[in-house]
Protein backbone atom coordinates (compact mmCIF):
# COMPACT_ATOMS: atom_id res chain seq x y z
CA UNK A 1 0.00 0.00 0.00
CA UNK A 2 1.47 3.47 -0.61
CA UNK A 3 2.54 5.43 2.22
CA UNK A 4 -0.60 7.83 2.30
CA UNK A 5 -0.11 11.07 4.81
CA UNK A 6 -3.70 11.80 5.63
CA UNK A 7 -4.53 15.20 7.26
CA UNK A 8 -6.60 14.74 9.93
CA UNK A 9 -8.78 17.19 11.69
CA UNK A 10 -6.81 18.97 14.51
CA UNK A 11 -9.93 17.38 17.04
CA UNK A 12 -8.33 13.80 16.13
CA UNK A 13 -5.51 14.33 18.67
CA UNK A 14 -7.96 14.65 21.32
CA UNK A 15 -10.04 11.41 20.80
CA UNK A 16 -8.38 9.47 24.14
CA UNK A 17 -11.39 6.31 23.58
CA UNK A 18 -12.23 4.29 26.69
CA UNK A 19 -10.06 1.68 28.63
CA UNK A 20 -13.74 0.33 30.00
CA UNK A 21 -15.18 0.22 26.19
CA UNK A 22 -11.93 -1.62 25.18
CA UNK A 23 -12.13 -4.20 27.53
CA UNK A 24 -14.96 -6.02 26.19
CA UNK A 25 -13.24 -6.72 23.21
CA UNK A 26 -9.54 -7.61 25.23
CA UNK A 27 -12.00 -9.91 27.39
CA UNK A 28 -13.41 -11.76 24.35
CA UNK A 29 -10.62 -12.33 23.05
CA UNK A 30 -9.53 -14.45 26.27
CA UNK A 31 -9.18 -18.11 26.63
CA UNK A 32 -9.12 -18.77 30.31
CA UNK A 33 -11.46 -18.97 33.07
CA UNK A 34 -11.84 -14.82 34.19
CA UNK A 35 -13.58 -13.20 36.77
CA UNK A 36 -15.35 -10.22 35.45
CA UNK A 37 -15.42 -7.02 37.64
CA UNK A 38 -14.32 -4.64 34.51
CA UNK A 39 -17.48 -3.71 32.60
CA UNK A 40 -20.21 -1.91 34.21
CA UNK A 41 -23.29 -4.22 33.08
CA UNK A 42 -25.94 -5.95 34.24
CA UNK A 43 -24.87 -9.82 34.21
CA UNK A 44 -27.25 -11.68 31.91
CA UNK A 45 -29.41 -12.98 34.42
CA UNK A 46 -30.64 -9.98 35.89
CA UNK A 47 -31.43 -8.64 32.39
CA UNK A 48 -35.18 -9.15 31.63
CA UNK A 49 -34.28 -10.82 28.93
CA UNK A 50 -37.65 -12.96 27.72
CA UNK A 51 -39.80 -10.79 28.40
CA UNK A 52 -37.55 -8.12 26.66
CA UNK A 53 -37.64 -10.68 23.39
CA UNK A 54 -41.30 -11.22 23.82
CA UNK A 55 -41.83 -7.74 23.39
CA UNK A 56 -39.37 -7.44 20.62
CA UNK A 57 -41.38 -10.06 18.87
CA UNK A 58 -44.87 -7.54 18.48
CA UNK A 59 -45.01 -6.16 15.26
CA UNK A 60 -46.43 -3.05 14.82
CA UNK A 61 -46.56 -0.84 10.92
CA UNK A 62 -43.62 1.54 10.89
CA UNK A 63 -41.44 -0.63 13.27
CA UNK A 64 -38.44 -1.34 10.75
CA UNK A 65 -38.99 2.30 8.91
CA UNK A 66 -37.50 5.54 10.01
CA UNK A 67 -38.83 6.87 13.52
CA UNK A 68 -39.10 10.48 14.40
CA UNK A 69 -36.08 12.24 15.95
CA UNK A 70 -37.40 13.00 19.08
CA UNK A 71 -38.34 9.68 19.86
CA UNK A 72 -41.64 7.22 20.04
CA UNK A 73 -44.15 9.14 21.31
CA UNK A 74 -45.27 6.33 23.44
CA UNK A 75 -41.83 6.33 24.45
CA UNK A 76 -41.57 9.37 25.65
CA UNK A 77 -44.46 9.04 27.58
CA UNK A 78 -43.46 6.24 29.32
CA UNK A 79 -40.21 7.89 30.51
CA UNK A 80 -41.92 11.50 31.98
CA UNK A 81 -44.60 8.33 33.90
CA UNK A 82 -40.79 7.07 35.15
CA UNK A 83 -39.88 10.39 35.90
CA UNK A 84 -43.42 11.48 37.59
CA UNK A 85 -42.50 8.46 40.22
CA UNK A 86 -39.51 10.03 40.76
CA UNK A 87 -41.17 12.98 41.89
CA UNK A 88 -40.24 14.77 39.27
CA UNK A 89 -42.78 16.09 36.57
CA UNK A 90 -41.07 17.20 33.28
CA UNK A 91 -42.93 17.00 29.37
CA UNK A 92 -42.74 16.02 26.10
CA UNK A 93 -41.31 19.14 25.03
CA UNK A 94 -37.92 18.62 27.03
CA UNK A 95 -37.46 14.66 26.27
CA UNK A 96 -35.33 13.63 23.35
CA UNK A 97 -34.63 9.75 23.38
CA UNK A 98 -31.08 9.20 22.52
CA UNK A 99 -29.10 6.24 21.28
CA UNK A 100 -28.27 5.17 25.16
CA UNK A 101 -26.73 7.66 27.69
CA UNK A 102 -23.48 7.95 25.60
CA UNK A 103 -25.20 10.21 22.98
CA UNK A 104 -26.78 12.15 25.70
CA UNK A 105 -23.43 12.99 26.74
CA UNK A 106 -21.87 13.88 23.37
CA UNK A 107 -25.15 16.20 22.82
CA UNK A 108 -24.45 17.92 25.68
CA UNK A 109 -20.91 18.68 24.90
CA UNK A 110 -21.94 19.23 21.39
CA UNK A 111 -24.04 22.07 22.38
CA UNK A 112 -22.12 23.81 25.22
CA UNK A 113 -18.36 23.38 24.96
CA UNK A 114 -16.41 25.07 22.63
CA UNK A 115 -12.64 24.39 22.48
CA UNK A 116 -10.43 25.43 25.70
CA UNK A 117 -13.80 25.69 28.08
CA UNK A 118 -13.26 24.84 31.02
CA UNK A 119 -15.28 21.95 32.32
CA UNK A 120 -15.35 20.59 35.84
CA UNK A 121 -15.52 16.87 35.97
CA UNK A 122 -15.23 14.53 39.66
CA UNK A 123 -11.72 13.37 40.22
CA UNK A 124 -12.36 10.38 40.19
CA UNK A 125 -15.27 10.05 36.94
CA UNK A 126 -16.52 8.13 34.17
CA UNK A 127 -14.02 7.65 31.53
CA UNK A 128 -16.04 8.18 28.53
CA UNK A 129 -17.46 11.48 30.04
CA UNK A 130 -13.76 12.58 30.07
CA UNK A 131 -13.29 11.61 26.34
CA UNK A 132 -16.20 12.96 24.85
CA UNK A 133 -15.77 16.47 26.43
CA UNK A 134 -12.20 16.17 25.23
CA UNK A 135 -13.31 15.30 21.81
CA UNK A 136 -14.72 18.96 22.22
CA UNK A 137 -11.85 20.80 23.16
CA UNK A 138 -13.15 21.03 26.68
CA UNK A 139 -10.12 21.99 29.28
CA UNK A 140 -10.77 19.53 31.99
CA UNK A 141 -10.61 20.59 36.08
CA UNK A 142 -10.69 17.96 38.30
CA UNK A 143 -12.62 18.62 41.48
CA UNK A 144 -12.16 16.11 44.75
CA UNK A 145 -14.82 13.64 45.56
CA UNK A 146 -15.21 12.08 49.26
CA UNK A 147 -17.97 9.67 50.62
CA UNK A 148 -20.50 12.60 49.82
CA UNK A 149 -19.73 12.68 46.38
CA UNK A 150 -18.23 15.95 44.76
CA UNK A 151 -16.83 18.46 46.76
CA UNK A 152 -18.78 21.17 45.86
CA UNK A 153 -17.46 23.43 48.68
CA UNK A 154 -13.93 23.10 47.71
CA UNK A 155 -15.30 24.43 43.75
CA UNK A 156 -15.16 28.03 44.74
CA UNK A 157 -11.03 27.85 45.17
CA UNK A 158 -10.29 25.64 42.33
CA UNK A 159 -12.48 28.19 40.24
CA UNK A 160 -10.38 31.20 41.36
CA UNK A 161 -7.19 29.62 40.66
CA UNK A 162 -8.61 28.38 37.26
CA UNK A 163 -9.68 32.38 36.62
CA UNK A 164 -12.30 31.77 34.68
CA UNK A 165 -15.56 30.39 35.86
CA UNK A 166 -16.11 26.84 34.42
CA UNK A 167 -18.73 26.30 31.16
CA UNK A 168 -19.85 23.07 32.27
CA UNK A 169 -20.23 21.40 35.83
CA UNK A 170 -20.10 17.30 35.20
CA UNK A 171 -21.43 15.25 37.67
CA UNK A 172 -22.65 11.49 38.37
CA UNK A 173 -24.87 12.29 41.80
CA UNK A 174 -26.04 9.03 42.12
CA UNK A 175 -23.53 5.75 42.91
CA UNK A 176 -20.88 7.79 41.06
CA UNK A 177 -19.16 5.50 38.43
CA UNK A 178 -16.43 4.81 39.43
CA UNK A 179 -16.57 5.55 43.34
CA UNK A 180 -19.88 4.46 43.93
CA UNK A 181 -20.11 7.64 46.04
CA UNK A 182 -23.43 9.48 46.36
CA UNK A 183 -24.04 13.67 46.30
CA UNK A 184 -25.37 14.49 49.18
CA UNK A 185 -28.50 16.88 49.76
CA UNK A 186 -26.50 19.92 50.79
CA UNK A 187 -24.51 19.28 48.01
CA UNK A 188 -26.69 19.31 45.53
CA UNK A 189 -28.63 22.54 46.82
CA UNK A 190 -24.83 24.37 47.16
CA UNK A 191 -24.39 23.20 43.72
CA UNK A 192 -27.18 24.87 42.00
CA UNK A 193 -26.44 28.07 43.75
CA UNK A 194 -22.72 28.19 42.07
CA UNK A 195 -23.67 27.05 38.66
CA UNK A 196 -26.64 30.05 38.85
CA UNK A 197 -23.70 32.24 39.83
CA UNK A 198 -21.33 31.02 37.35
CA UNK A 199 -23.38 30.51 34.74
CA UNK A 200 -22.52 27.26 33.89
CA UNK A 201 -24.48 24.15 33.23
CA UNK A 202 -24.59 20.89 34.86
CA UNK A 203 -24.30 17.77 33.04
CA UNK A 204 -26.10 15.32 35.57
CA UNK A 205 -25.93 12.09 34.45
CA UNK A 206 -27.51 9.75 36.02
CA UNK A 207 -28.15 5.82 34.94
CA UNK A 208 -28.06 4.47 38.00
CA UNK A 209 -30.23 6.33 40.40
CA UNK A 210 -33.61 3.73 40.33
CA UNK A 211 -30.76 1.11 40.95
CA UNK A 212 -30.84 2.26 45.22
CA UNK A 213 -30.71 -0.78 47.39
CA UNK A 214 -29.89 0.93 50.66
CA UNK A 215 -30.73 4.19 52.53
CA UNK A 216 -33.63 6.73 51.16
CA UNK A 217 -33.68 8.33 47.55
CA UNK A 218 -31.68 11.85 47.59
CA UNK A 219 -34.06 14.36 45.31
CA UNK A 220 -32.44 14.87 42.29
CA UNK A 221 -31.15 18.40 40.88
CA UNK A 222 -34.37 18.53 38.64
CA UNK A 223 -36.60 18.09 41.27
CA UNK A 224 -34.64 20.26 44.07
CA UNK A 225 -34.93 23.11 40.97
CA UNK A 226 -38.09 22.39 38.24
CA UNK A 227 -37.09 24.22 35.17
CA UNK A 228 -33.84 25.46 35.53
CA UNK A 229 -32.67 25.92 32.50
CA UNK A 230 -29.08 24.96 33.74
CA UNK A 231 -30.12 21.45 34.48
CA UNK A 232 -29.13 18.97 31.48
CA UNK A 233 -30.31 15.52 32.81
CA UNK A 234 -28.81 12.27 30.98
CA UNK A 235 -30.88 9.54 31.59
CA UNK A 236 -30.50 5.52 30.27
CA UNK A 237 -32.07 2.18 30.05
CA UNK A 238 -28.86 0.49 30.02
CA UNK A 239 -28.28 -0.57 33.55
CA UNK A 240 -32.05 -0.60 34.35
CA UNK A 241 -33.05 -2.51 31.46
CA UNK A 242 -30.00 -3.86 28.98
CA UNK A 243 -27.03 -2.11 27.83
CA UNK A 244 -27.45 -3.78 24.06
CA UNK A 245 -30.77 -2.33 23.37
CA UNK A 246 -29.03 1.64 23.45
CA UNK A 247 -32.06 3.45 24.35
CA UNK A 248 -31.97 6.60 26.61
CA UNK A 249 -33.17 9.79 27.05
CA UNK A 250 -32.23 13.59 27.96
CA UNK A 251 -34.79 15.57 29.91
CA UNK A 252 -33.47 19.46 29.02
CA UNK A 253 -35.07 22.79 28.71
CA UNK A 254 -37.33 22.89 25.70
CA UNK A 255 -35.70 26.22 24.08
CA UNK A 256 -33.02 23.23 23.81
CA UNK A 257 -35.02 20.76 21.61
CA UNK A 258 -34.53 22.22 18.24
CA UNK A 259 -30.80 22.22 18.79
CA UNK A 260 -30.97 18.72 20.19
CA UNK A 261 -32.78 17.44 16.89
CA UNK A 262 -30.72 19.40 14.58
CA UNK A 263 -27.36 17.67 16.01
CA UNK A 264 -29.24 14.43 16.67
CA UNK A 265 -30.21 14.32 13.19
CA UNK A 266 -26.56 15.21 12.07
CA UNK A 267 -25.63 11.98 14.00
CA UNK A 268 -28.08 9.02 13.71
CA UNK A 269 -31.19 10.70 12.51
CA UNK A 270 -32.95 8.81 15.15
CA UNK A 271 -32.76 5.75 17.81
CA UNK A 272 -33.40 2.49 16.46
CA UNK A 273 -37.15 2.35 16.67
CA UNK A 274 -37.28 -1.65 17.18
CA UNK A 275 -35.40 -0.91 20.37
CA UNK A 276 -37.56 2.16 21.13
CA UNK A 277 -40.70 0.15 20.45
CA UNK A 278 -39.30 -2.94 22.85
CA UNK A 279 -38.33 -1.01 25.70
CA UNK A 280 -41.77 1.18 25.39
CA UNK A 281 -43.85 -1.89 25.09
CA UNK A 282 -41.95 -3.53 28.03
CA UNK A 283 -42.63 -0.06 30.14
CA UNK A 284 -46.08 -0.05 28.99
CA UNK A 285 -46.75 -3.47 30.51
CA UNK A 286 -46.07 -2.78 33.84
CA UNK A 287 -42.92 -4.73 33.90
CA UNK A 288 -39.98 -1.84 35.44
CA UNK A 289 -40.74 -1.97 39.36
CA UNK A 290 -41.30 -5.62 39.31
CA UNK A 291 -38.09 -5.74 37.65
CA UNK A 292 -36.14 -3.55 39.76
CA UNK A 293 -37.48 -5.07 42.78
CA UNK A 294 -36.23 -8.22 41.95
CA UNK A 295 -32.38 -7.09 40.91
CA UNK A 296 -31.85 -4.47 43.18
CA UNK A 297 -31.78 -6.92 46.10
CA UNK A 298 -29.70 -8.90 44.13
CA UNK A 299 -27.20 -6.27 43.88
CA UNK A 300 -27.38 -5.51 47.28
CA UNK A 301 -26.41 -9.18 47.93
CA UNK A 302 -23.13 -8.82 45.88
CA UNK A 303 -21.88 -5.25 46.79
CA UNK A 304 -22.41 -6.92 50.28
CA UNK A 305 -20.08 -10.33 49.62
CA UNK A 306 -17.89 -8.02 47.73
CA UNK A 307 -17.03 -5.91 50.44
CA UNK A 308 -17.03 -9.22 52.78
CA UNK A 309 -14.48 -11.13 50.11
CA UNK A 310 -11.81 -7.85 50.15
CA UNK A 311 -12.21 -7.61 54.42
CA UNK A 312 -11.38 -12.13 54.08
CA UNK A 313 -8.83 -11.55 51.29
CA UNK A 314 -7.09 -8.13 51.96
CA UNK A 315 -7.61 -7.03 55.48
CA UNK A 316 -6.53 -3.08 55.83
CA UNK A 317 -4.67 -3.55 53.45
CA UNK A 318 -7.21 -1.61 51.42
CA UNK A 319 -10.09 0.68 51.74
CA UNK A 320 -13.07 -0.01 49.54
CA UNK A 321 -16.59 2.61 49.60
CA UNK A 322 -19.90 1.44 50.77
CA UNK A 323 -22.34 2.67 47.95
CA UNK A 324 -26.09 2.40 48.48
CA UNK A 325 -26.78 1.24 44.97
CA UNK A 326 -25.48 1.19 41.73
CA UNK A 327 -22.19 -0.96 40.28
CA UNK A 328 -19.31 -0.15 41.52
CA UNK A 329 -16.89 -0.31 44.83
CA UNK A 330 -14.15 2.15 44.45
CA UNK A 331 -10.46 -0.19 46.27
CA UNK A 332 -8.02 2.01 47.34
CA UNK A 333 -4.70 0.40 48.09
CA UNK A 334 -3.24 1.27 51.72
CA UNK A 335 0.12 -0.25 50.44
CA UNK A 336 1.50 2.52 48.32
CA UNK A 337 3.72 0.27 46.44
CA UNK A 338 0.38 -0.88 44.83
CA UNK A 339 0.39 -0.03 41.31
CA UNK A 340 -3.08 -0.87 39.49
CA UNK A 341 -1.57 0.02 35.57
CA UNK A 342 1.38 -2.95 36.12
CA UNK A 343 -1.04 -5.33 38.18
CA UNK A 344 -3.95 -5.40 35.65
CA UNK A 345 -1.78 -8.07 33.47
CA UNK A 346 -1.03 -9.97 36.10
CA UNK A 347 -4.71 -9.96 37.19
CA UNK A 348 -5.93 -11.30 34.09
CA UNK A 349 -3.54 -13.93 34.06
CA UNK A 350 -4.52 -14.80 37.56
CA UNK A 351 -8.22 -14.28 35.79
CA UNK A 352 -9.54 -11.59 37.12
CA UNK A 353 -10.46 -8.70 35.01
CA UNK A 354 -10.64 -4.79 36.70
CA UNK A 355 -10.54 -1.10 35.36
CA UNK A 356 -7.43 0.27 36.80
CA UNK A 357 -7.99 3.51 38.84
CA UNK A 358 -6.42 6.04 36.25
CA UNK A 359 -8.60 5.09 33.65
CA UNK A 360 -10.99 7.40 35.31
CA UNK A 361 -8.72 10.97 35.46
CA UNK A 362 -7.32 12.50 32.29
CA UNK A 363 -4.28 13.40 34.58
CA UNK A 364 -2.83 9.96 35.33
CA UNK A 365 -4.36 9.99 39.18
CA UNK A 366 -5.35 7.15 40.95
CA UNK A 367 -2.97 4.60 40.29
CA UNK A 368 -3.18 2.80 43.79
CA UNK A 369 -6.95 2.10 43.26
CA UNK A 370 -9.09 0.35 41.03
CA UNK A 371 -12.94 -0.13 40.09
CA UNK A 372 -14.81 -3.53 40.77
CA UNK A 373 -18.52 -3.84 39.23
CA UNK A 374 -20.66 -6.14 41.22
CA UNK A 375 -23.35 -6.17 39.49
CA UNK A 376 -21.83 -9.02 37.17
CA UNK A 377 -20.80 -11.80 39.50
CA UNK A 378 -22.86 -14.21 41.80
CA UNK A 379 -21.41 -14.13 45.31
CA UNK A 380 -19.30 -17.40 45.02
CA UNK A 381 -17.77 -15.54 41.89
CA UNK A 382 -17.22 -12.32 43.64
CA UNK A 383 -15.04 -14.50 46.33
CA UNK A 384 -13.15 -16.16 43.99
CA UNK A 385 -12.12 -13.43 41.87
CA UNK A 386 -10.85 -10.99 45.20
CA UNK A 387 -9.36 -14.60 45.88
CA UNK A 388 -7.64 -14.45 42.46
CA UNK A 389 -6.90 -10.38 43.06
CA UNK A 390 -4.87 -11.32 46.13
CA UNK A 391 -3.11 -13.68 44.30
CA UNK A 392 -2.26 -10.95 41.59
CA UNK A 393 -0.99 -8.61 44.11
CA UNK A 394 1.14 -11.16 46.05
CA UNK A 395 2.56 -12.04 42.98
CA UNK A 396 3.38 -8.46 41.88
CA UNK A 397 4.64 -7.51 44.92
CA UNK A 398 5.44 -3.76 44.78
CA UNK A 399 5.51 -2.50 41.65
CA UNK A 400 5.61 1.10 41.29
C1 LIG B 1 -21.95 7.49 34.39
C2 LIG B 1 -22.30 6.90 33.07
N1 LIG B 1 -22.81 7.69 32.12
C3 LIG B 1 -23.15 7.22 30.91
C4 LIG B 1 -22.98 5.88 30.61
C5 LIG B 1 -23.29 5.43 29.23
O1 LIG B 1 -24.48 4.76 29.15
P1 LIG B 1 -24.91 3.98 27.82
O2 LIG B 1 -24.28 2.63 27.90
O3 LIG B 1 -26.39 3.96 27.90
O4 LIG B 1 -24.42 4.76 26.66
C6 LIG B 1 -22.46 5.02 31.58
C7 LIG B 1 -22.21 3.61 31.26
O5 LIG B 1 -21.35 2.98 31.83
C8 LIG B 1 -22.12 5.54 32.84
O6 LIG B 1 -21.63 4.78 33.81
Amino acid sequence: MADVKLRLAERAADLIGSIIDSSTSLLARQTHDIVRFAMGAPSDDLMPVELLDRYAAYTVPGKYGYGSTEGEPDLVEEVLKIQAEQNYSSSADRITITTGGMQGLDLACKLFIDPGDLVIVEGPTYTNGNATALSYGAALLEAPLDEDGLVVEALPDLVARAGRPPKVIYTIPNFQNPSGVTLSSHRREQLLELAARWGSVIIDDDPYGLLRFENSPIPALNEIDPGNAHIFSVRTFSKILAPGLRVGWVDADPSLRPLLINAKQAMDTCTSVPAQRTVADFLAGGNLQPHLDRVVGLYRERKQAMRVALERHFGDAVRATDPDGGFFLWVTFTDSEVDTDALFEVALAEGVAYIPGSAFSTNGHFRDALRLCFATSTPDRIDEGILRLKRAVDKAGGSR
